[in-house]
C-alpha cells in the first residue's frame, strides 16, 4: 500500500518563525518542569525516612540482635514500591485525563490527588501502616499523572530548537526533588519524635501547591486545543506562547501545519489504544514499543537502586556516614543533568544515549568487581566504590535521565500522543516498581557483606550493554525537528535505516519554506 503523504513539513512548528517574544513560551513551559520536583521528592523521601528511629518504632515489624525495631524485607519492599504501583496506574490514567480535560488542567487535577495521598501519609502515625500504604498509593497516582502530563505539555508547547533542553529541565527538577528529599531527611532525622518523618512528608504540600498555582496561569497546549476543534482558543494560546497576536499570518501558518498533520494522521489510524498496537504505515506499533522499551531500559540502568536503597547499600558496604553519601550522589545527579540539558541540543539525543549506556555499563561492572573482591572495612575499596557509583550517576544524569523523557514526548503523532506517552510512562513505573520491590530480596542485607550487595551491579551493567544495542537500532535522531517533521520522517523510514532517516530529513529541510534552521526559529 502506498504511504499517504503527510504535509510537506515546512519546518515551522511552534515558534519556528521568529517570534516577537520568544522567551515567554520558554519561561512558561520551563515552569511546568516544577512537576519534576514533586516526582523526585516523593520518590526520594522514603529512602531516608524508612531508616529513622521513630519511624521504625512505629512501623518496624522485626527486632534486630540489639532489640531495635527494623523492617522485614517484605515490609520494606511494600513501603518503597507501593508508590510505583500507584504511579503505574496514574500514568495509565494520564491518557484519558490529558485527552478529556487537557494537559494543563490534567496537571492541576494530579496535584489534588497527590495532596490527598500526602494527607493520608501524614495521618498514618495514629492509624498504622495500612493508611501509610493507601496514602502512598494516592500520592503515587498523582505522581504518575504528573510524570506523563508534564513532559507532554512541555513537548507540545515549547519551541522546537530548545524543546529537548526544556523537557530535560523536567528531569533536572526530578533530580532537585531527590536532593531536597535527601537534605530535608538529613535535617530532621535526629528528632526524637514522629515529626522527624512527618515533616519531610508534609513538605510535599508545598511542591504541589506551587505547581498547581503556577499552572493555573499558563496557557493550555495549542495542539490539544486543535485536536478538540477549539481553533480560536488554540490561536490565543499559541499567541501567548510565542508573542504573536492571534491573527498574525505566521502564527496561523503554524496552526495550519499542526491541523494538516493531524488530518494526515487521521487517514492512517484512529486514536484508540488498539491503534497504538497496530502496525500501520505511520509505524505506530513501532513507536509505541520504542517508548515502552526506552523507559524499561532507563529503569534497568539500576538508577533507583541508588536512590531507594542507597543509604542501606552504603551502610552495608561499611561506609559510616551513609546519609551524607546519599546527599553526595544526589548532588552529582543534579549537577550532571545540566551538561545533559545543553548536550541534548548540541550533540543530539541518540549520540548521548549511546555514550551514556556504554559509560554506565563500564562503571557498573567496576563497582560490582570492587564490591565483590574487596573486604567491607577496606577504606580504599570503599572510596573506589563511591567514586564509580558517582561516575555512573553522572553518566545517567547527563544522558538516559533526561533524554528518555525528551524522546517519548517527541515520537508520537498528536492523535495518539497522550496514549503513547501514557503507555511509555507506565512502563517506566512498572519497572520502577519491579526493581523497588525485588531489590531487598535480590541483595542479601543480613550477610552484612558488601560483596553480596554489589553483585547486583553485574545485572545493571549487562542491562546497560543491551540498552546500547537497543538505542543503536531503534532510536533516531530527532534534534531540531518539529513534532510534525518527526512524524513525517517516521512515516518514511525506520530509525535503523539511519542514513535514509537523515537523508529524509535533509530533503525535508531543503523543501522547507522559510526555515533556515536558524536559532531564532
Ligand atoms: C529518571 C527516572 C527516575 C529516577 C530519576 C533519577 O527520572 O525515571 O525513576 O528516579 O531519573 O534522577
Amino acid at each position: 500500500m502506498k504511504t499517504p503523504r503527510g504535509p510537506v513539513a515546512t519546518g515551522s512548528g511552534i515558534g519556528a518563525n521568529a517570534p516577537k517574544n520568544k522567551w515567554a513560551g520558554i519561561v512558561m513551559t520551563a515552569f511546568s518542569a516544577f512537576g519534576g520536583i514533586l516526582f523526585g521528592y516523593d520518590t526520594g523521601v522514603v529512602n531516608g525516612i524508612k531508616v529513622m528511629e521513630p519511624w521504625l518504632r512505629r512501623f518496624g515489624d522485626e527486632l534486630d540482635s540489639k532489640g531495635n525495631f527494623v523492617l522485614s524485607s517484605s515490609r520494606e519492599s511494600l513501603v518503597v514500591s507501593i508508590l510505583s504501583a500507584g504511579t503505574f496506574f496514574g500514568a495509565l490514567l494520564g491518557a484519558p485525563v490529558a485527552d478529556y480535560i487537557g494537559r494543563k488542567w490534567g496537571i492541576i487535577f494530579a496535584t489534588l490527588v497527590f495532596c490527598f495521598g500526602v494527607a493520608l501519609e501524614v495521618g498514618s502515625n495514629s492509624v498504622g501502616i495500612a493508611l501509610l500504604v493507601v496514602g502512598r498509593v494516592f500520592a503515587g497516582l498523582g505522581v504518575g499523572l504528573v510524570s506523563c502530563l508534564v513532559p507532554m505539555y512541555q513537548s507540545e508547547c515549547s519551541p522546537k530548537w530548545i524543546r529537548g533542553a526544556i523537557v530535560s529541565g523536567y528531569q533536572w527538577a526530578i533530580t532537585i526533588g531527590l536532593l531536597l528529599a535527601a537534605v530535608i531527611n538529613d535535617a530532621t532525622k535526629d528528632r526524637a519524635d514522629h515529626s522527624s518523618w512527618q515533616i519531610p512528608i508534609a513538605v510535599e504540600f508545598v511542591w504541589a501547591f506551587a505547581l498547581a498555582a503556577g499552572m493555573f496561569f499558563l496557557p493550555e497546549s495549542p495542539r490539544w486545543l486543535i485536536m478538540r476543534g477549539r481553533d480560536a482558543e488554540a490561536a490565543k494560546s499559541l499567541g501567548r506562547l510565542t508573542g504573536f497576536s492571534s491573527n498574525d499570518p505566521e502564527l496561523l501558518a503554524d496552526l495550519d501545519e499542526i491541523k494538516t498533520n493531524l488530518e494526515a494522521e487521521k487517514l492512517l489510524s484512529s486514536n484508540s489504544y488498539v491503534d497504538c498496537f497496530r502496525s500501520t504505515d505511520n509505524k505506530i506499533l513501532f513507536r509505541t514499543l520504542s517508548g515502552i522499551f526506552l523507559h524499561a531500559w532507563q529503569q534497568l540502568t539500576g538508577i533507583n537502586f541508588i536512590f531507594y536503597y542507597g543509604t542501606t547499600f552504603f551502610q552495608n558496604s561499611g561506609i559510616k556516614n551513609s546519609f551524607l553519601i546519599t546527599i553526595a550522589t544526589s548532588i552529582v545527579n543534579v549537577f550532571m543533568t545540566l551538561p545533559g540539558m545543553w548536550g541534548v541540543e548540541r550533540f543530539g539525543r541518540r549520540r548521548l544515549l549511546l555514550v551514556g549506556a556504554a559509560g554506565m555499563s563500564l562503571c557498573e561492572f567496576i563497582v560490582a568487581i570492587v564490591g565483590v573482591t574487596i573486604a567491607v572495612d577496606n577504606l580504599t575499596g570503599q572510596r573506589v566504590l563511591i567514586a564509580f557509583v558517582c561516575i555512573y550517576i553522572a553518566f545517567f544524569a547527563s544522558t538516559w535521565g533526561p533524554i528518555t523523557w525528551v524522546i517519548t514526548g517527541e515520537i508520537f503523532p498528536l492523535q495518539v500522543r497522550a496514549k503513547g506517552m501514557s503507555l511509555s510512562t507506565a512502563s517506566n513505573w512498572l519497572w520502577n516498581f519491579g526493581i523497588g520491590y525485588a531489590t531487598p530480596y535480590l541483595v542479601n542485607k543480613k550477610a552484612g557483606s558488601a560483596g553480596l550487595e554489589s553483585k547486583v551491579f553485574f545485572v545493571w551493567g549487562s542491562t546497560c550493554a543491551t540498552a546500547f544495542v537497543f538505542t543503536w537500532f531503534c532510536i533516531p535522531e530527532t534534534k531540531g525537528l518539529s513534532l510534525e517533521e518527526i512524524d513525517d520522517t517516521y512515516r518514511e523510514v525506520y530509525p535503523w535505516q539511519s542514513v535514509s532517516w537523515h537523508a529524509a530529513n535533509l530533503n525535508r529541510r531543503r523543501h522547507a519554506i522559510g526555515d533556515t534552521g536558524d536559532k531564532d526559529s
